[in-house]
């Protein structure tokens, strides 16, 4: 059984759930508002009002057995806002949902030793007047039932770590299927040097499959890569 425990506001479900040394595999921590949301890449998350919830798990495989465990996540919560919510969202590689070419969910793992915090927060029931015109331009806003999609969040996440070694295969085919990314351009980041490449496919690992102009096939983990800019947010 997983420990779900709410908050009207905390500063960030990521980092009080890392404050917490002791909690235990299946800790959930759910917000309906943040004041220090967190992103990739040490970017803030704008999270007025929505679902912010994050789980923690304790894995004990090495770190380069769980390379797709981010990517899991997406397919996961994508299922989850399906089920709950009749929503079909599409995945930008690596872990944004999208829905119709805007960022309705964002994702970011972070792990210390054996504890994986898995953060995801979605704009459910945002008022987009409360986000900054930038975050505003590029964001989704669905309007839900909150107590429903935390539910199967939970459920689908569930499986997942269940599913995690057994069914990474099928997974992350099923990644593959809803990523907006494939047959797209990407710019592959070479220190100051930036080639174009297109990508064709993502593997087990969750490393994207890029083909270069000289038809050679490259797998590209996400520090190498922007899939930003090329065309609109996608
Ligand atoms: C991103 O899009 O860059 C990732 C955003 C992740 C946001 C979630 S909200 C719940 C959890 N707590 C945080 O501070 N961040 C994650």
């Amino acid at each position: 059984m997983w420990n779900i425990q709410r908050f009207e506001q905390i500063d960030s479900t990521n980092s009080a759930l890392k404050r917490q040394r002791d909690a235990s595999h299946g800790t959930v921590y759910v917000a309906k508002r943040q004041s220090s949301g967190r992103g990739r890449m040490g970017r803030s998350f704008v999270s007025p009002h929505g679902i912010y919830y994050s789980v923690l798990l304790r894995r004990s495989e090495p770190p380069t057995s769980l390379m797709h465990l981010t990517a899991m996540v997406a397919v996961a919560v994508r299922r989850a806002l399906s089920k709950a919510a009749d929503i079909q969202t599409d995945i930008k590689w690596v872990n944004d949902l999208l829905l119709g070419q805007k960022k309705l969910c964002g994702i970011l793992v972070e792990s210390e030793g054996d504890r994986y915090i898995i953060g995801i927060g979605i704009n459910c029931n945002t008022d987009p007047d409360d986000l900054p015109e930038d975050v505003r331009q590029m964001a989704a806003v669905i309007s839900c039932d909150e107590e429903l999609l935390i539910c199967e969040l939970t459920r689908q996440l569930q499986d997942m770590d269940r599913c995690l070694l057994s069914h990474q295969k099928e997974w992350m085919q099923e990644y593959a299927a809803a990523c907006v990314n494939i047959g797209k351009p990407v710019q592959i980041l070479h220190g100051e040097e930036r080639r174009q490449a297109v990508a064709v496919g993502v593997d087990e690992n969750a490393a994207l499959l890029v083909q270069e102009s000289d038809g050679s096939i490259r797998s590209i983990s996400s520090g190498e890569v922007s899939v930003r800019g090329l065309y609109g947010y996608i």
